[in-house]
């Protein structure tokens, strides 16, 4: 990767097109131009920066100490946000040349003109802010962020089918939906996704897809590669034997089988999988030392095919797992099933986790793990953990923002941190999978 263009002191050669790291990672039209010095990263991997008249500006492909032009392209009363046109001076050490093409292009993978090495330590020092702005909470000094590998490691993606035709061969393309925006863009690799997922697309997908779809038609694919060589599919309208042969497959984690189909959720980094549920086990083991948690019941809220609940089973006498989609209940029951202990009472439940909180009373210190979307915790859920009897409840988060908010009320009834660690599940771009340990 070439790390020269911005170099502090380098002299930029006249007329050097804007290299792809510099480029917006949502491109819209500009309407005015400031040279501005970049303070910090926030959430979102932008730039902050302020404005001539004292606004606030994110800037998307800026990191903090550079001095960059930057073309403003969207204004709010108190915030604009922009992107970088050139930096001007002091270029950060850690830049580098993105690596994809589609880069400012796809809308993922915004990150990719900072060094991969250094991700992690710039988006930990993001979630401490997150956390004193928004909860004011100071996160623990022993905070950590586990990686894996920078590239090649989504085993899950959306992808958009694009059929044509030419004469009378079908031409299949694929693509990604584009943020904030309907359109595609294509691509013929992409290098965050696993080399399985690759392969597939730049083969068999090609033959599956041929003449499944209208030409001129677009399909959105749910595709995941189990890691062990096999793709699974879905997409909408799928037909129940297609289904069955090709959507469902089964991954193995940690020593345990674990069944999905690719149309609900899974988790997205299967090598650094393993690290999570090693720190949740350990979570689990420190509050059944303790004593602020007990063996007799775990409760796995938003547990989709019960992945939580299938690498904890071992440890508890009763399991009750909770989840809205209805579609992840039969591979719920398969998983608690398969790697049941004898004496373990397993309970999967599909309903809302803030309903199902509602209309049980949980009135033992049960060991509590949720997690929910990037939307956090219902406010009846919180409401319902602060009146059970739940004295240790184990968060994961896809979105740290949420999490910080959700902790500030969980703070409100007593409960402080007592763990907190993330993971870099999503190299290349700005988000972070985290896990708080919450007690009172
Ligand atoms: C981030 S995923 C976690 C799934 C699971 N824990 C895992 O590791 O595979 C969040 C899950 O919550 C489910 N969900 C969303 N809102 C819900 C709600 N209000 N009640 C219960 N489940 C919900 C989603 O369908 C999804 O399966």
């Amino acid at each position: 990767m070439s790390r020269n263009f911005y170099k502090p002191g380098k002299p930029r050669r006249p007329g050097h097109k804007r290299p792809a790291s510099a480029r917006p990672a949502h491109s819209a039209p500009a309407r005015e131009v400031f040279e501005v010095r970049i303070e910090k990263m926030v959430q979102g991997g932008e730039g902050m920066a302020r404005l001539p008249d004292g606004r606030v500006c994110f800037v998307a492909g800026a990191l903090p100490g550079e001095l960059c032009k930057v073309a403003v392209t969207f204004t709010k009363k108190d915030f604009s946000r922009g992107h970088v046109v050139e930096v001007l001076e002091g270029a950060n050490p850690d830049r580098v040349e993105a690596r994809c093409p589609l880069y400012g292009k796809c809308g993922g993978c915004s990150l990719q003109h900072l060094d991969s090495e250094k991700q992690a330590e710039y988006l930990a020092q993001v979630e401490r802010e997150n956390f004193r702005r928004i909860a004011r909470i100071e996160l623990p000094e022993s905070f950590t962020v586990h990686t894996g590998p920078a590239w090649g490691y989504r085993n899950r993606a959306r992808v958009v089918v694009v059929c044509d035709q030419a004469g009378d061969k079908p031409i299949v393309r694929f693509g990604f939906r584009k943020q904030e925006s309907n359109s595609v863009a294509l691509f013929k690799n992409c290098p965050v996704l696993t080399p399985a997922l690759n392969d597939f697309l730049q083969g068999r997908a090609r033959e599956i897809f041929a003449g499944k779809f209208r030409p001129g038609r677009e399909m959105e694919v749910n595709l995941f590669d189990n890691g062990a060589g096999e793709i699974s599919y879905y997409y909408e309208g799928m037909p129940a034997h297609e289904f069955s042969e090709n959507a469902v497959s089964v991954a193995e984690i940690c020593g345990k089988k674990i069944e999905a189909d690719a149309g609900v959720f899974f988790q997205s980094n299967l090598a650094l999988l393993p690290a999570l549920v090693k720190s949740v086990r350990d979570a689990v083991d420190e509050g059944l030392a303790s004593g602020e948690a007990s063996d007799e019941w775990l409760i796995d809220l938003f547990s989709g095919v019960g992945f939580f609940a299938a690498m904890l089973l071992d440890k508890f006498k009763r399991v009750t797992t909770v989840e809205r989609e209805e579609k992840c209940l039969q591979h719920a029951k398969v998983n608690l099933s398969v790697t049941s202990g004898a004496e373990s009472v397993v309970e999967n439940v599909s309903a809302p986790a803030e309903e199902w909180l509602a209309q049980n009373v949980v009135d033992i210190p049960a060991t509590l793990i949720v997690d929910p979307p990037r939307t956090g915790l219902p406010k009846e859920a919180l409401d319902a953990i602060a009146a059970s009897s739940v004295n240790r409840l184990i968060y994961v988060s896809c979105h740290p923002v949420t999490l910080a908010r959700d902790t500030a009320l969980l703070a409100e009834k007593g409960f402080k941190i007592r763990r907190a660690e993330a993971f870099a599940f999503y190299p290349q771009t700005p988000h972070l999978e985290m896990m708080l340990v919450l007690a009172r």
